[in-house]
């Protein structure tokens, strides 16, 4: 662990050092810390913005695992409180519907 301190880190101010830039934040798109703050210094200032930008959020586990990672980025680059940012949409799970089930569907009439 190191406490050197970069010149991104002080103008940030949110604590980031080089070593820690290429840490996987989101391992289901194998999104790193360097590509989130990126798209935080390019405006992005929920978890769904971020997401957007950089597909952190958007792999198999849809950002159960990630999600908070995103937002303490975000509220540590741009000192917003955690409780503050929007967290990811919530949306159901999506399966794969054998076609059998398709096929034998009938509407009512
Ligand atoms: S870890 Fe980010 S979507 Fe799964």
């Amino acid at each position: 662990m190191s406490n050197s301190t970069s010149t991104d880190d002080i103008a940030c101010g949110c604590g980031i050092n080089q070593e820690d830039e290429n840490l996987i934040i989101c391992r289901c798109e194998e999104v790193t810390r360097a590509e989130i703050i990126s798209a935080v210094r390019q405006g992005a200032r929920t978890v769904d913005e971020v997401k957007r930008r950089t597909r952190a959020g958007m792999g198999l586990c849809q950002s159960k695992t990630c999600s908070r990672l995103v937002q303490r980025i975000i509220s540590e680059y741009t000192g917003t409180p955690i409780a503050d940012i929007q967290p990811s949409s919530a949306r159901p799970p999506v399966r794969p519907i054998p076609i059998r089930v398709l096929a034998a569907f009938e509407p009512e009439e």
